[in-house]
């Protein structure tokens, strides 16, 4: 496994390597979701790359950058065990030089749901996905079903953009509760860690309510949230039942749809969804 920490020995290393190649960003401190990626890449691809970066132009001046979970050594050796053929960890002065000024906005689906509540996170994550796009130049792309917003946003700059590669979303991995795997998992403490449960169970209902014929979006919305306040150790920040491509609310389930969430447990922000 080639480990390389600036853009020239990318370039370099690139080179050298066998096509088609499959792209795997991360923000590090990987668990088995980040590797459901990298397996799906594995499975697709002669060769495997996976990057490394916590990404500061995507995180809110009160967020979590400077305390966001990292174990470089325990990563690499994953990754490794895992068949990866190429891993690019650059500083923060090696992806953004000085002279750095382009900003990549995909507009007003980047401005509902999470970019409502962390504004200009997904213009910080649309230049940083397009910096490594054209940095890796991959035929195919990674990305994971919990962040589905992510995959919208990437899905739109790819064919907005025209970029010649094909965008991989992988479905959520779970823990055996529910519990959506995360990097920010590590913040909940072991009360907060069974409350957090309610997150995909509240969505399973939901899902649930849908398959016994609920088509009442509100309906939904509601069931979620009075499920969610029975958990007093979980605040929930919102619920949303939207056009799975649009991201628009929707008052009637009758195309498909995403039932999305994001709540506080103690410290940890955390997001879940389910597709209907
Ligand atoms: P990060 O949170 O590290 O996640 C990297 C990738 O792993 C994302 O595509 C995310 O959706 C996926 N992932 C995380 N948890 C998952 C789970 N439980 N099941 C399946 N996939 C999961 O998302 C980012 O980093 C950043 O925004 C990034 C795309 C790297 C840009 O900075």
């Amino acid at each position: 496994m080639i480990v390389v920490d600036t853009v020239q020995a990318l370039r370099s290393a690139r080179g050298n390597l066998a096509e088609p190649l499959g792209l795997v960003p991360t923000m590090g401190f990987l668990h088995a979701g980040h590797m459901a990626l990298v397996d799906a890449a594995r499975a697709q691809n002669a060769t495997v790359a996976v990057s490394i970066f916590v990404n500061p132009k995507q995180f809110g001046p009160n967020e979590d950058f400077a305390t966001y979970p990292r174990d470089l050594d325990r990563d690499l050796a994953m990754l490794r065990q895992a068949g990866v053929d190429l891993v690019f960890v650059p500083s923060v002065e090696e992806m953004y030089p000085a002279d750095f000024s382009t900003t990549v906005d995909v507009g007003p689906i980047g401005e509902v749901l999470e970019g409502a509540r962390r504004p200009g996170h997904f213009r910080g994550v649309a230049t940083v996905v397009a910096r490594l796009f054209g940095l890796f130049q991959p035929q195919r792309a990674y990305f994971g079903q919990k962040d589905a917003q992510q995959c919208v946003v990437v899905k739109r700059l790819v064919a907005d953009l025209g970029l010649p590669l094909e965008i991989v979303v992988v479905p959520t991995v779970r823990e055996p509760d529910g519990l959506a795997m995360s990097s920010r998992n590590v913040y909940l403490n072991p009360k907060e860690r069974v409350a957090a449960r309610v997150l995909s169970a509240s969505l399973r209902l939901a899902e649930q309510h849908f398959r016994d014929g609920e088509r009442d979006a509100e309906t939904l919305r509601r069931l979620v949230r009075e499920t969610v306040s029975r958990e007093p150790l979980v605040r929930l920040d919102y619920v949303s039942v939207a056009d799975a491509s649009t991201l628009a609310e929707l008052e009637v389930v009758d195309r498909p749809a995403l039932v999305s969430m994001a709540a506080w447990v103690g410290r940890a922000r955390l997001i879940d969804n389910i597709l209907l």
